[in-house]
């Protein structure tokens, strides 16, 4: 399968991904990665892999419908089988998730449902959870809402501050997102009406 991966930031997800695709046996290529700013890190990651890189940047559009299109119309032409967001910060239309349905996944950093949007580390400190983590789904019109193929916990620890938990939560994403990407390449995982079909068995 061909791997089309967002990212808007440092890449660190992306990272993962491309050393992950890199080993022998790994049943998919990463054939491009896409940025909505121009000087995100994630694209020198991609350069340094040798692999192709699009901007389609969001300051120049003046609606997301418009900025969507535009995204559409670059991801087509690389004519992917799975879109990866990996830190990929726009909110999508609508109209794009639907026709990507089924073929697009997230990694969003705490145990879904819980603590969707921003600041999660933050928010699970300040209600005092003993438990948090990282969940990879698909996407949905839902924001961090679609269906939930898999989660790995961290405990949160005494003294803990968002950034020493961002910073477990991370070494878990990079574990988890390599793992999922796996079985969606090899066709284990698959998104039913509203829920998640693992090896053809309700999840
Ligand atoms: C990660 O924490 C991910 O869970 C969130 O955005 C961050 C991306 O980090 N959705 P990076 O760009 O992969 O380093």
């Amino acid at each position: 399968p061909r791997i089309l991966v967002l990212a808007s930031g440092s890449g660190t997800n992306l990272q993962a991904l491309i050393d992950a695709t890199r080993e022998r046996d790994f049943p998919g290529e990463i054939i491009a990665v896409g940025s909505n700013k121009p000087n995100a890190f994630a694209l020198e990651r991609a350069a340094q892999a040798n692999i192709d890189t699009f901007v389609v940047d969001h300051t120049k559009y003046d609606s997301r419908e418009a900025f969507d299109g535009a995204l559409m119309a670059e991801i087509r032409q690389h004519n992917p089988d799975l879109i990866v967001l990996a830190g990929f910060m726009r909110i999508l239309t609508t109209d794009f998730v639907r026709a990507l349905r089924g073929q697009m996944l997230n990694i969003h950093p705490s145990l879904l449902p819980s603590y969707t949007g921003l600041n999660t580390h933050q928010r699970v400190l300040e209600a005092g959870d003993s438990s948090h983590g990282v969940s990879v789904h698909f996407v949905t019109e839902e924001l961090d809402g679609g269906p939930v193929i898999a989660q790995a916990e961290v405990n949160v620890l005494a003294g803990d501050t968002a950034e020493s938990l961002a910073e477990r939560v991370q070494v878990k994403e990079h574990l988890l997102y390599p793992i999922v990407v796996r079985w969606f390449c090899e066709g284990r995982v698959q998104l039913g009406t509203d829920y998640v079909l693992f090896d053809g068995e309700l999840l």
